[in-house]
């Protein structure tokens, strides 16, 4: 059951769609849990819970840190910091949605759009602390007693998650560098030659003409339907990036139209304003605005006329590397500087003068938007930002391609973006730490809403080197995104600047033959609600040590991941609170296979060596691979099984990109016996065979 407490003003988000499941209450003096209820002094809302000894907490999507996530103060209040260490407190999302399991067990979304902070046992380890920055709010709290169950009832009210293109589940291809047609040709070509799969190609910021967005630059790709239809040829899609800002040039339609219809955001002058990021100076389309965030959208149409079938929105918290007004402020103080010594106080003063240029809190609270027909500030509404850019994009989609899925994904996100695009989780770096907190942020996005996700695999920034990406990408194929993106200026890291082309070969083949079982996983979570990764807390609540697991996950219905994130590990620990038989794959074809007792154990995996466990009486469908995911013949399917009694596997499948979407339909019933006798019931003909 899900209660609504309204406190004061609150801003409508809609993040929640389905109200009427919900039961209004009347204020925040009836909450439940929280022992002490204190509007606070006018300015912030304050609640605490406090926590029992052993009190676990769960979600929160994109943030560092644990599954757990108790024990830290995370911050909703989306940035562009490319930074993640542990110290960090907020990323590019806000995802205000956790489940408190232990003594008592209940959920809470705190639907604000300003700046919220989740004090989650940072200052007293026994204490949970909400602070919601002044103006209204809306809090949920849901009841239950089963946290999975507790998941699907909030995704009930928050709608469908975004549902992409079969082929965005194909492994892409990325790097902010590639700079013409001939670049993109020699990515394609290299995957193709090594027989390495590949679906798509990201195009980074240069491929736009001066970093306008809706632009293409003749000089780099002079005729770029065409090469868009060259690519489609050899089944790779090619994806662009769009930035928020919109770059201030006469004579340049979207900044000349967004000028003239009025659809930037404004400061309380009423001029536009002015901030800066790639192209220079930008105004900010104001996504908030009905009118304006149509009209962007339909943007999108200019590149989805050239063949193009998915998108990346980036730069949407909005990042600003600077706000035009406060620069100048800093050139004047800057000619200060100049005359003065340059001692302790003055250089570090200096310093942290430009420094601080960027994602200022001052500049924030300097423009408006038009929203439901009020003036809002944007700090009262900063959360919302990308959602709304998504969404615009989204909902034109829904005109322009009313059957078709497009492919989009965002780095800023509030929970109702979920509906229009997936996430992946932004700037991360070639470290090895950042390999498990990939893994740890998974389920916690799946509670959100964000099905569709993934990391830079290999890490964005810094260098990465082959075995640190070798490992990565053994957890990337479980991710419905698999992409390999990394920054300007970093080690390239494409699998062929690396000797081991094969070890490559074997690991992304893997993700085409776990296909069939991911896209159907996928879209039974999507369809019904559910998640797709799992803490094993959420699967085994009775088994302590499952409980405290925090670097293995389930997939899925009957799949548990424990991948190695650790230089120079030949294997690691795993616990299994199940008996469970173990595939150690070195490639599609070649597996072997061990029946392990519950319990710990090491497991061997060396650097080519992907491990996949498998439940009691679950079986996992498999393709033989294929270049790109139109490849991946579905007729001839192998079984990963563990069958004591008897097994039966519910696979679904459809043509990848109808919007329509009926599971029922698309489900096969494939059911194995512990003789080996394999049936099937449903649309999919396949052979069978067991592995
Ligand atoms: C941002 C994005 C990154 C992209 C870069 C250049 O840092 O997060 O993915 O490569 O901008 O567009």
């Amino acid at each position: 059951m899900i209660k609504r407490f309204p406190w004061g003003k609150p801003i409508e988000t809609e993040a929640v769609i389905r109200r009427e499941a919900v039961v209004l209450m009347e204020g925040l003096l009836q909450v439940p849990f929280f022992s002490k209820v204190c509007p606070g002094d006018g300015k912030a809302s304050v609640l605490t819970y406090d926590m029992g000894e052993h009190d676990r907490i769960y979600g929160l999507g994109e943030n560092i840190r644990g599954i757990n996530k108790r024990g830290w103060l995370y911050v909703s209040d989306c940035v562009d910091d490319p930074i993640h260490t542990e110290a960090r407190h907020n990323l590019y999302a806000s995802h205000n949605f956790f489940l408190i399991d232990g003594r008592e067990r209940f959920g809470v979304f705190v639907d604000a759009p300003q700046k919220v902070a989740f004090d989650l046992g940072y200052t007293d380890r026994d204490r949970i602390t909400v602070t919601v920055d002044e103006g209204g709010f809306d809090l949920y709290i849901l009841e239950g007693d089963n946290l999975r169950q507790m998941v699907r009832e909030f995704r009930q009210v928050i709608g469908r998650s975004y549902i992409p293109p079969k082929w965005g589940f194909g492994y892409g291809q990325s790097r902010w560098g590639y700079k013409n047609e001939e670049d993109i040709r020699q990515v394609v070509q290299k995957h193709r030659d090594a027989g390495v799969p590949l679906d798509s190609v990201y195009m980074d910021i240069d491929y736009m003409e001066r970093f306008k967005d809706f632009t293409v630059d003749e000089g780099k790709f002079p005729n770029f339907p065409r090469f868009v239809e060259e690519m489609k040829a050899q089944n790779i899609h090619l994806v662009p990036i769009i930035d928020a800002g919109v770059k201030i040039e006469e004579g340049y339609p979207v900044y000349d139209e967004g000028v003239e219809r009025g659809y930037f955001c404004k400061k309380e002058d009423g001029k536009e304003f002015v901030g800066g990021v790639w192209p220079g100076r930008v105004h900010f389309p104001d996504m908030l605005n009905d009118d304006a965030r149509r009209w962007f959208g339909r943007k999108y149409k200019f590149l989805l006329d050239q063949g193009i079938d998915g998108f990346w929105n980036d730069m949407n918290e909005p990042a600003l590397f600077y706000g035009e007004d406060y620069l100048q402020e800093v050139f004047d103080k800057l000619e200060e500087y100049r005359k003065k010594e340059l001692d302790l106080h003055a250089f570090f003063g200096m310093k942290n003068l430009v420094l601080g240029l960027s994602n200022r809190k001052e500049d924030y609270e300097s423009f408006y938007h038009e929203y439901k027909g009020q003036r809002v500030r944007h700090d009262k509404v900063h959360n919302l930002y990308g959602y709304y850019m998504t969404r615009s994009a989204g909902e034109a989609f829904d005109e322009l391609e009313p059957d078709k899925r497009v492919l989009m994904f965002s780095r800023a996100s509030y929970v109702g973006m979920h509906r229009y695009g997936g996430v992946w989780t932004g700037d991360n770096s070639s470290w090895w730490s950042h390999i498990l907190m990939n893994l740890q942020m998974l389920p916690g996005l799946n509670m959100c809403g964000f099905l569709y996700t993934g990391a830079d695999l290999g890490g964005f920034g810094c260098d990465t080197t082959e075995d640190l990406l070798l490992r990565w990408l053994q957890l990337g194929i479980f991710t419905p995104l698999m992409r390999n993106h990394s920054a300007m200026g970093t080690r390239e890291q494409e699998f062929y600047r690396f000797g081991h082309v094969e070890d490559f070969r074997n690991i992304i083949g893997l993700r085409y033959a776990l296909l069939p079982y991911l896209y159907s996983e996928f879209m039974k979570a999507a369809a019904g609600d559910d998640m797709m990764f799992l803490p094993l807390a959420f699967v085994y609540p009775c088994d302590e040590e499952a409980v405290l697991s925090e670097d293995q996950l389930m997939v899925g219905s009957g799949m548990m991941i424990a991948p190695v994130y650790r230089q120079n590990a030949r294997g690691r620990y795993v616990y299994l609170p199940e008996d469970m038989k173990l595939y150690r794959f070195r490639s599609c074809a070649d597996a072997d296979t061990e029946v392990l007792k519950a319990g710990h154990h090491f497991v061997r995996a060396e650097l080519n060596e992907v491990l996949v466990f498998i439940r009691p009486d679950h079986v996992i469908p498999l393709s033989f691979g294929g270049r790109c995911v139109a490849d991946v013949d579905m007729s001839k399917l192998r079984l990963m099984h563990f069958v004591r009694d008897e097994a039966v596997y519910e696979l679904y499948d459809d043509d990848g990109y109808a919007k329509k979407i009926d599971v029922e339909a698309g489900i096969t019933k494939v059911r194995v016996t512990a003789d080996g006798q394999v049936t099937a019931e449903g649309p999919l003909k396949a052979e069978w065979t067991l592995l």
